[in-house]
């Protein structure tokens, strides 16, 4: 079942110049959103193919850019914190492409203009079932039994701003439990879920 999961960097950069050795203080939580595309693509010898991951970075300077990494074609990523992000740093040297048009960067990685909002569109258009992750949600049984691509939201550290929860106010959200967990977690949960179906 093919997955895709959208976080939102509310303070990472969308250009400019990355420190690799401060990813969690001056670059906006970019080690949040590297992990996070570790544990959606990596398994332990290879890459997943049905999952893919949009990172919105939020934080300026000048528009916001969403990055893409498409697990069916990704090539040449390696799993650890650093080398995501300095993949993440390559594309913010650039313009940020319009909104509505994808640039392929890399194999399987791509960048665009835009923010939660065209990507929800995005996936409207394309039948994507839309699931905003919330430990105060619904059960998540549900989920096993659609037979269409499943879209997951998840914010970074911070909660969801009031503009996110203005697009996903009619998306339905669901729980993995009462506890607060880290947003990677949340995503190894999912990959199992759906393994399973
Ligand atoms: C580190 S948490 C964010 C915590 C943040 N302080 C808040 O109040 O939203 C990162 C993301 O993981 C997801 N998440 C964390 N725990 C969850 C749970 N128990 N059930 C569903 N999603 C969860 C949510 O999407 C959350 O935005």
């Amino acid at each position: 079942m093919l997955r895709r999961f959208a976080i939102i960097g509310h303070r990472a950069p969308s250009s400019g110049k990355i420190n690799l050795n401060d990813l969690a203080g001056s670059s906006g939580r970019l080690d949040v959103l590297s992990r996070a595309v570790n544990t959606a693509l990596f398994l332990s010898h290879g890459i997943r193919d049905d999952s893919q991951v949009i990172l919105h970075l939020l934080g300026g300077p000048g528009p916001a850019r969403r990055i893409f990494f498409e697990g069916k074609n990704v090539r040449g990523l390696h799993p650890d914190e650093r080398a995501i992000a300095g993949q993440i740093g390559r594309a913010l040297k650039e313009p940020v492409p319009a909104i509505g048009q994808k640039s392929e960067l890399h194999s399987g990685f791509y960048h665009s203009g835009g923010t939660l909002e065209q990507t929800l569109a995005e996936w409207r258009k394309e039948g994507v079932s839309t699931f905003v992750l919330d430990a105060e949600g619904q059960d998540i049984s549900e989920i096993k039994k659609i037979q269409r691509p499943l879209g997951f939201i998840l914010s970074d550290d911070q909660p969801f701003s009031e503009s996110d929860l203005d697009c996903i106010d009619e998306e339905l959200r669901i729980s993995l439990g009462k506890q607060w967990l880290q947003g990677h977690a949340c995503i190894t949960i999912i990959h199992h879920v759906l393994d399973q179906s």
